[in-house]
């Protein structure tokens, strides 16, 4: 495997796949993630992640189905650290809405898109994988990373004013990610017995919601290239919009399992910052995307983390003579996170006592 490190910095910034496979280019060296033997033929079974209503968490729900809906909720996430939420109250026509946006932004002509192109170091903006650590490979993904929440964070100028609809369905879908994420944060305080608002005090009133829309072209050798490397997110939790080819993936043990597309539902995925708040009660699952020789594939992923500079840890609750306290006090956990993930680690024993 070559380092991607003898590529200079602009060249990579420069770099999109899209526009590799408009040109005919295969995948090179840098791209290549495994060994083509040692990846055949390993299969990836679809996971039975649970699937979670979120409309019986309302108090007009009988207290016994809400209670049942409640430990169904705490078990996926103590054990695949993520669920499928459905009547979230987004309806079916503006997810697709979404979806289409998204598809139309990368559709444009590669001069459109690159009229919101991420300068060196910055994290927002248009772009692929940015320059990797040493012996790192690159993911088979171009992505759009914008702040949309708190507003004064937000920076407009890589917002695309085309597809018309871009900037307006994006306002909406910001706002009701808030509304999802009240009802997430809540609910899984009380799966957990605790307070219904100590997630939420944790995160603080500016917990940041940032979009990242993920393109993933064709791939001529999808069994050796990974759309996106394995990593856990550094975040509070992330809320994934997908379409309807399949690829994302999490880890359970050694095996990976493919997570099921679902026209209307939202994967809940926890980060490295709840499983610190639940003192490892709920897992920061292993995740990863592959690529696909057929189909393209867009996804958007909303990245929730707690307010900028705030304290973060276990809850008191969750903290007893069973379960000693395993993680310190922690902030800007996603700063240091981001090494980490560029390097395909884990960087949860940051917070490890
Ligand atoms: C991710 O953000 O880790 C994956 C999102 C996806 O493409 O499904
Ligand atoms: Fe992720």
């Amino acid at each position: 495997m070559a380092s991607a490190s003898v590529i200079p910095a602009d060249v990579l910034l420069s770099r999109r796949v899209q526009e590799m496979v408009i040109n005919g280019q295969e995948p090179e060296s840098l791209y290549i993630c495994r060994d083509e033997e040692e990846a055949k033929n390993v299969p990836s079974p679809l996971a039975p992640i649970p699937i979670i209503d979120l409309s019986l968490f309302s108090s007009s729900t009988l207290s016994a189905t809400r209670e049942e809906e409640l430990q169904k909720l705490k078990s996926a996430l103590c054990c695949w650290g993520c669920f499928q939420a459905i009547r979230h109250e987004i309806p079916s026509s503006f997810l697709n809405k979404i979806r289409q946006v998204t598809r139309e932004f990368f559709e444009q002509p590669m001069e459109e898109k690159k009229k919101y192109s991420k300068g060196v170091r910055e994290v927002e903006g248009y772009g692929g994988d940015p320059t990797p650590e040493e012996g790192q490979f690159l993911d088979w993904q171009d992505r759009l990373f914008l702040t949309v929440y708190p507003e004064d964070l937000s920076d407009t100028k890589f917002w695309p004013e085309s597809p018309k609809s871009f900037r307006l369905v994006l306002e909406n879908f910001t706002s009701m990610m808030r509304t999802v994420t009240e009802v997430v944060s809540k609910s899984m305080a009380k799966s957990l017995k605790l307070e219904e608002n100590c997630f939420l005090n944790q995160f603080g009133e500016r917990a940041a919601l940032q979009a990242r829309f993920n393109y993933y072209p064709c791939c001529e050798r999808p069994e050796i290239v990974l759309g996106l490397k394995p990593h856990a997110d550094g975040t509070g939790y992330t809320l994934i919009l997908q379409d309807d080819v399949e690829g994302l993936q999490v880890l359970q043990g050694e095996q990976w399992f493919t997570v099921p597309t679902i026209p209307d539902a939202l994967l809940i995925l926890m980060g490295d910052q709840m499983e610190i708040m639940t003192n490892g009660v709920f897992k920061s699952p292993v995740h990863r995307v592959v690529s696909n020789r057929e189909k393209e594939r867009t996804s958007v992923a909303v990245f929730y983390t707690p307010e900028k500079h705030k304290e973060i840890g276990p809850e008191d609750g969750l903290v007893n003579e069973e379960r000693p306290r395993l993680f310190k006090k922690i902030k800007d956990y996603d700063i240091t996170h981001w090494e980490y993930y560029q390097r395909g680690m884990r960087a949860l024993h940051i917070a490890e006592i």
